[in-house]
């Protein structure tokens, strides 16, 4: 049952009727929830073009409807000045809507009706370097993303695509052999394969690698054998390509760690690594289809549209034509012949392809990276790599900010880590659990502290910046995560407490009205959201659905209630904003909690 489908069909079946242009009625929720729950504008649309006054059209729609229309009887349409059509929802309308969601396995979520395979690729950490706050969002928001599509009914598949591959490699294996951590690997007859990384620790590599990129700037000797060493790892040299495996091996335990933490799910961990098997193909598809071209040594493929390349006036008649270009050529071959971080994700494009035609592949980083997927978006099209059909798209996302408004930094300006920030999350709920008579639950309080983070990262449009202001995302009241979770524990405390028959749902306050109005709202957010790669409107909607709740709970003591009737159809409005509320969580990546 979908009471807008109702709404729009009565209403067409009435225009064409009356012979007008049905193709023009939109039902809306509506703006003043005062006067009525759903509103259309259509006679305003039409009436000027047959004459009319929009006012008397309206009213004409009215009478028909009232006349003729079935189904109309739910509900109760009125025309109103200028010429809207105001509609409200009768209880009845709404009790029929409860009570069949309640039954439905999506709850009423409308879902797309041509499901595609979505594939995510998020997460992105760098291997050898500790995660740090500047990795929380991508995880956060490509997470709740991916599951908005699956309820949405989509099928997706989600590749954490490390940077596995870089220079850092390099870097880090070169400081760590000058420091005398790799000297076993390096005697005569070593074998390799069953030596271990004795007193290599994610610590030490912590100290390593930044030690080393500071160096890399000031030692050009140095830069140059990290560059042979990077490249020794590229040609699987022995024992450079087995020491960076361990390497790896080790941090990427420590970052499914640091992703179970915020309840990240990968089918795979691929990545840049896995790409290089394919590189020389995906180089010579742009060079046999002529679209690259060499360029001060490197080869570079030009993207811009017409218009983005705009001829810079030559001095003299010998040199070289330049552009004018706010959309700059691709590099997908560096000078020294090196791999770039174009045509890694480039190839990767044509793996996935190959491997799983996904219809769409969504990427989420934050936003210095538009340029980058811009272009390797454009190579792809350009090279038949991803076909027409398919929809490429990164979200890009701005920076976790302080209360100063700047990056989130320590008080000595260093930048958090990872860890501490979600350690910080923990310690903050604990300390509000204990408060609440709730001690030594620390798991209890990484969900409440996390889905705090969450939330408050959520709740913001994605594409900006956002200030993590811990007390407010962690207050048990408000617009938070935990008001949420507190909102279905409160739900579970009364069901426990009662004896619920497992009945149906009869909406007659306005409270109850309100709840049943709110779920209404949520389940056209899942669609909201989804139609605009975002997630703030699903948590304003979930947010709204618990504080309609708690008015209800404020204001009818329910399990008090002495009409039988009246308290199972409560209990049964209860559970079935419990389940509503616990699938928006589960879709935002928040953890519920039995109590708190
Ligand atoms: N490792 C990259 C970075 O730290 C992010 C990877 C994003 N995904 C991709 N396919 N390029 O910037």
């Amino acid at each position: 049952m979908n009471i807008k489908k109702e709404l729009t069909d009565i209403l067409c079946s009435v225009a064409k009727e009356m012979g007008l242009d049905a193709s023009k009625i939109c039902v809306v929720f509506s703006n003043r929830p005062e006067l009525c729950d759903y509103q259309c504008n259509f006679a305003m649309l039409v009436a000027k073009a047959l004459g009319e006054k929009p006012i008397e059209l309206a009213e004409k729609i009215v009478k028909n409807i009232e006349k003729n229309a079935k189904n109309a009887k739910k509900y109760e349409f009125s025309a109103v000045m200028p010429g809207f059509i105001n509609i409200k929802v009768t209880n009845l309308a709404l009790s029929e809507f409860c009570n069949f969601i309640k039954n439905d396995k999506n709850l009423g979520v409308e879902q797309v009706e041509k499901p595609r395979l979505v594939f995510f690729d998020y997460g992105g950490a760098n291997v050898a370097k500790e995660l740090h706050v500047g990795h929380l969002r991508s995880p956060i928001v490509g997470e709740a993303m991916k599951r908005l599509h699956a309820v949405m009914g989509d099928r997706v598949l989600a590749d954490v695509h490390l940077g596995d591959y870089g220079l850092q490699m390099g870097l880090t294996l070169l400081q760590l052999k000058i420091d005398g951590f790799l000297d076993k690997f390096f005697e005569k007859n070593a074998k390799i394969q069953d030596l271990a990384l004795e007193n290599v620790t994610l610590d030490l590599l912590n100290e390593e690698y930044p030690k080393a990129s500071k160096r890399k700037d000031v030692d050009e000797e140095f830069k140059k054998q990290a560059d042979d060493f990077t490249l020794y790892i590229q040609q699987k040299k022995e024992p450079y390509y087995t020491i960076y495996k361990k390497i790896k091996d080790l941090s990427v335990a420590e970052i499914q760690k640091n992703y179970a933490l915020l309840n990240t799910q990968f089918d795979f961990y691929y990545g840049e690594s896995d790409a290089q098997g394919s590189i020389d193909e995906t180089v010579q598809i742009f060079v046999d289809k002529a679209l690259a071209r060499e360029s001060e040594d490197a080869l570079v493929v030009d993207v811009a549209l017409e218009g983005e390349h705009i001829p810079i006036p030559k001095k003299s008649e010998d040199e070289p034509q330049r552009y004018k270009n706010p959309m700059p050529p691709a590099i997908i071959k560096k000078y020294n012949g090196g791999d770039v971080y174009a045509t890694t994700d480039i190839a990767t494009i044509l793996i996935r392809n190959r491997d799983y035609h996904p219809d769409e592949i969504i990427y989420l980083t934050d936003n210095r990276q538009i340029m980058h997927f811009k272009q390797v978006f454009r190579c792809c099209k350009l090279a038949g790599i991803s076909p027409e059909s398919q929809k490429l798209t990164h979200i890009a996302f701005g920076t976790m900010n302080g209360q100063d408004g700047k990056p989130f930094k320590t008080r000595s300006g260093a930048t958090v880590k990872f860890k501490d920030v979600v350690n910080l999350l923990i310690s903050k709920a604990e300390e509000k659990l204990a408060s609440n008579g709730i001690k030594g639950d620390r798991e209890l309080a990484r969900k409440i502290g996390v889905g705090a983070m969450k939330f408050g990262d959520l709740s913001n449009t994605v594409e900006k910046d956002y200030v993590f202001d811990i007390d407010k995302f962690l207050s048990f009241d408000g617009k938070t995560g935990p008001y949420i979770q507190y909102t279905i524990a409160r739900i579970n405390s009364i069901l426990s407490k009662a004896n619920f028959k497992g009945g149906e749902i009869n909406i007659q306050s306005e409270e109850e009205r309100n709840i049943a109005l709110a779920i209404l709202k949520l389940n056209s957010a899942y669609n909201v959201c989804y139609e605009a790669y975002s997630l703030n409107a699903l948590c304003l909607a979930t947010f709204d659905l618990a504080s309609a709740f708690s008015t209800l709970y404020n204001n009818h003591k329910i399990l008090a209630e002495i009409d039988e009737n009246v308290k199972q159809s409560l209990l049964a409005l209860s559970l079935l904003v419990k389940a509503c509320l616990e699938k928006a969580l589960w879709t935002l990546g928040i953890d519920t909690v039995e109590k708190m």
